[in-house]
């Protein structure tokens, strides 16, 4: 069955969303198949993650995000999971994101120039799955 790397980031942790975040996965419908808090995630490993956007100007400051406080991280398996989790996510701005998604109903709209505190991650496709899977949990 198909996987995908979910994350309730720093924000969601701080403002009591992980209760609503795994609700909404067990109404779809999806498999918890890992669930783990993390009371203090490495800067290297948030690097490892965002490897694709460790050039950019604004990187350093979404690593301090992600490594502002606690975090939860798990993997979930169901049919077509990767697609259905970033639907169900939203856009990356908030004040982009449809109306039913976590990060509409949930994030508040970024500031402007700042960083992007949009409470959840989920992976691309099936290889940033399989990578970000493999680097969270090692397997
Ligand atoms: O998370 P998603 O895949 O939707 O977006 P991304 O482009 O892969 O960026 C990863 C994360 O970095 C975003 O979810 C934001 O939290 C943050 N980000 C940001 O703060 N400012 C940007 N201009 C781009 C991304
Ligand atoms: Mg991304």
């Amino acid at each position: 069955m198909e996987k995908t790397l979910f994350i309730v980031k720093p924000d969601g942790v701080r403002r009591g969303l992980v209760g609503q975040v795994l609700q909404r996965i067990e109404q779809r419908g999806f498999q918890l198949e890992r669930l783990e808090y993390r009371s203090a995630v490495s800067s290297e490993l948030i690097d490892q993650h965002y490897e694709q956007l460790l050039d950019k100007a604004f990187y350093p400051a979404i690593r301090a995000f992600m490594t502002s406080g606690p975090l939860v991280v798990g993997v979930i398996s169901g049919p077509k999971v990767i697609e259905c989790w970033r639907t169900m996510m939203g856009a990356t701005l908030p004040e982009e994101a449809l109306p039913g998604t976590i990060r509409a109903d949930f994030a508040h709209a970024a500031s402007p120039g700042g960083t992007i505190e949009n409470i959840v991650h989920g992976s691309d496709s099936a290889a940033s799955a399989a990578r970000e899977i493999k680097l969270w949990f090692g397997e």
